[in-house]
């Protein structure tokens, strides 16, 4: 059976997670294992690699591994050398000490490796999922390279937010299920550069088994995206005709996508993740008119009695709202800037992925009322979730 500290590392490096791992205390003192084994991320020219670093009594030797033989080595150094780890993380310094019968006792501490991961994440940023030079054939398709891989002059600023979009995938692909055929929906999927850039990723890249089903109101763009897929030999990428707050045609997914679907459309693709248990959602809110329509506050009239102002404010308040609901349900929700705000001001990104050990947040359910009552809103997403919130209290 694979035991917890095994499954933390495989999840650490899919998530790109791992920072530094420092193995020491070897089982054997006749020198068939380095004293020490450092492990670290490199960013090569090919993506995100590991090193190992063996440091022998006198010499420093090193060898470059994928993340995938990553995991394997640094679990079977684990289990057949070492007695000790130090595991940096985003999260947490994690260290691990194993017993005689190789029984792993877990300590967790508060991370200290920020440095580095900024590091990576510089590495990273410089070095795009979608590398100009190397065509894919989806964006040769869509008009944003030429076949020889360069990017359109036109085209750059949507280049750089399908890479965006990719690398903020990524970061969460290890809350996703193993083992089986992932579900993912484009709500509101319009042209679907970011569906077909997705697929391109997951299962053209990555070799993942997916299903991926864009749905629109518009009928010429599903037409479009349809024959698309057809062309790329894509056959688990599906459009359809229909309207996000009618489609009943899945019972489950895993990950729902819903990029700058107008108004309470988002809400009601949030509803449908949500009641689906999606593990991860990723949604980019546009036109939040609904509460700038409700908002009332006497204490805010300085903010409010100014049209500007109050539509920015309604905006800010609609994905407060959204993101706090998520948090009630047990999910963990980050606020992130999708694309640089000189492009557009559409650029917040509400990515939620589920815990599934986190039940019903009371403290959360709590804040939420108090700010709903403040302002005299009444969401539509809290009336779509209405059998999900807690009763209220006698
Ligand atoms: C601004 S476009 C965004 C397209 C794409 N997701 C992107 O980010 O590039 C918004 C799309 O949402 C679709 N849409 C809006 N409301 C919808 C609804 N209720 N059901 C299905 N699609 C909807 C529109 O037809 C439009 O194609």
């Amino acid at each position: 059976m694979t035991e917890q500290w095994q499954q933390d590392i495989g999840r650490w490096i899919r998530a790109g997670e791992l920072l530094q791992a420092t193995l020491s205390q070897p089982k054997r003192k006749d020198g068939s294992a380095a004293p020490k084994t450092v492990i670290r991320p490199v960013m090569l020219k090919n993506g995100l690699h590991y090193q190992f670093e063996y440091h022998a009594a006198n010499k420093v030797t090193h060898d470059n591994v994928t993340g995938v033989q990553a995991g394997e080595r640094l679990i079977e150094l684990l289990q057949l050398q070492y007695r000790q780890a130090l595991i940096k993380t985003p999260e947490a310094d994690v260290q691990l000490l194993f017993n005689k019968k190789g029984k792993a006792a877990v300590l967790t501490k508060p991370p200290t490796g920020t440095a580095r991961q900024a590091a990576l994440q510089h590495n990273r940023q410089k070095q795009r999922v979608l590398e100009e030079g190397k065509a894919a054939p989806f964006l040769v398709e869509l008009g944003i390279m030429t076949p020889e891989g360069h990017v359109h002059a036109k085209k750059q600023d949507k280049y750089r937010q399908i890479n965006r979009f990719l690398e903020m995938v990524t970061d969460v692909l290890a809350y996703l299920p193993t083992g089986r055929e992932l579900t993912i929906v484009d709500f509101g999927c319009g042209k679907s550069y970011l569906t077909f850039a997705l697929y391109h990723l997951l299962a053209v890249e990555q070799q993942r088994s997916i299903n991926i089903v864009g749905l629109d109101l518009k009928a010429d763009v599903i037409a479009f995206c349809s024959e698309l897929a057809e062309k790329l030999g894509y056959d688990k990428l599906h459009f359809l005709v229909g309207d996000i707050a009618e489609y009943e045609e899945l019972q489950a997914a895993d990950m729902v996508v819903t990029l700058h679907a107008c108004d309470t459309a988002t809400d009601a693709a949030l509803a449908k993740a949500v009641n689906w248990g999606a593990s991860v959602i990723m949604s980019v809110p546009c036109c939040q008119h609904e509460l700038f329509r409700q908002i009332s506050s006497d204490t805010l009239s300085p903010i409010l009695s100014q049209g500007l102002l109050k539509e920015r404010f309604a905006a800010l308040t609609t994905d407060a709202v959204r993101g706090t609901l998520l948090e009630v349900l047990g999910y963990k929700v980050q606020m992130l800037e999708f694309v640089d705000p000189e492009h557009t001001p559409k650029n917040l990104l509400i990515r939620a992925v589920r815990n599934e050990q986190q039940g019903l947040s009371m403290k959360k359910w709590e804040q939420y009322r108090q700010f709903r009552q403040f302002l005299s809103i009444s969401p539509a997403l809290e009336q779509m979730l209405s059998e999900r919130w807690p009763a209220p209290s006698e």
